[in-house]
């Protein structure tokens, strides 16, 4: 999934000797469905498992805005455009909320960035192929949106509270992207010849990268079991991506389109749509940096990254004069701030209160 490299044999960090008492208080408390918060004791290999996960995902929001950026000054109609910008934007955010999820365990965000823009963390392997056509989008929306609900929705419960608080608002935006994906895609459909022809052509590229998203067989995964024992994940890869498949072929079949895949059966005894073989070797492929579009993913982080070191110098420099300011203001008015501070915060609550739907 968008942590799909997690789970290749060898990458999750070992549980460790499990530090005593310690350990198992932490995991009487994973086991009573209790949160873990940043400020409670956690084993090491916990630690970095969440912060490579979460980063991992960070890094695939992020440069999953490439793909689909690339359609932004070509969007059909305005109303197109104006969802589209809006999903990207929704992207860049989820970003930025799993950024922060991840500094909570100890690691700056300059350090996750950095491993990304050297190539030593990874991203989601679907966002190195290109977007040939607008029916891509649609593609995107249903399938890749749509796996990413697969995936995202169990972290939801994940044992961590700021990633589970994270997911729960991702989920959301998650839902209204596969549906306008849906939506293009179905459009396509009841086009012209050509039109549907392009919807198809695009499942045919997207279906099998998709499959890809949920990572490895778990018979090839050494560590799920550590992930799974401490409620990060709940499900194997491998009920994930039938969930997936069982969800989404009759979607496609609705469309009138056909999948790409000779061995694609509905098994009336199971209730399941089976499948055919994955090409694990196109995944590890492009997994290992050597994918359709890899580099120019990579290069184009590079280049924005560079272009905005002046934002970043000026944001931190508007952050300390700010800081200055309301230190100076604090020293010489100490009864008005306090007063303001009474004022001012069940105003601020209520408002946070509400964007989080509480
Ligand atoms: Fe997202
Ligand atoms: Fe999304």
């Amino acid at each position: 999934m968008y942590a799909q490299a997690l789970d290749a044999v060898g990458q999750t960090a070992p549980a460790g000797p499990e530090d005593g008492e310690r350990g198992q208080r932490f995991q009487r408390r994973v086991d009573a469905e209790q949160r873990i918060e940043p400020n409670d004791w956690m084993p090491a290999g916990y630690r970095k498992t969440l912060t490579r996960q979460i980063s991992q995902h960070a890094h695939s929001e992020i440069v999953g805005m490439l793909p689909e950026g690339n359609w932004i000054t070509r969007a059909p109609t305005l109303r197109r455009k104006a969802a589209l910008l809006a999903k990207i934007q929704d992207e860049c955010g989820h970003g930025l909320y799993l950024y922060a999820a991840a500094e909570t365990l100890g690691c700056a965000r300059e350090e996750l960035v950095e491993q990304l823009l050297t190539g030593k963390a990874k991203y989601s392997s679907i966002f190195n192929y290109p977007t040939l056509t607008w029916a891509d989008i649609g593609a995107i929306g249903w399938l890749v949106d749509g796996a990413a609900i697969m995936n995202q929705i169990p972290l939801c419960r994940c044992s961590y509270g700021p990633y589970a608080r994270a997911m729960i608002r991702i989920c959301k935006e998650e839902s209204f992207h596969q549906r306008q994906g849906y939506e293009i895609m179905l459009t396509l459909c009841q086009g012209t010849p050509q039109q549907k022809e392009m919807a198809q052509d695009a499942l045919n590229r997207w279906w099998w990268p998709c499959l890809m998203m949920f990572g490895p067989s778990d018979k090839q995964s050494l560590h799920s079991a550590d992930t799974m024992k401490w409620k990060i994940k709940r499900f194997s890869n491998d009920d994930l991506r039938q969930k997936f498949v069982d969800a989404t072929v009759p979607q496609g079949h609705y469309l009138g389109l056909s999948f790409p895949d000779p061995d694609l059966q509905f098994d009336a005894h199971s209730g399941h749509w089976r499948f055919g073989a994955i090409d694990w070797s196109e995944f590890k492929r492009v997994l290992a940096g050597d994918g359709p579009c890899n580099r120019e993913r990579l290069a184009a982080r590079r280049r924005v990254h560079e272009e905005g070191a002046w934002v970043r110098a000026a944001a931190l420099a508007h952050a300390k004069k700010r800081a200055k300011n309301q230190a100076k203001n604090e020293a010489e008015n100490p009864a008005e701030n306090q007063a303001e501070n009474q004022a001012e915060n069940p105003a601020e609550r209520a408002s946070e209160a509400q964007t989080t739907g509480e």
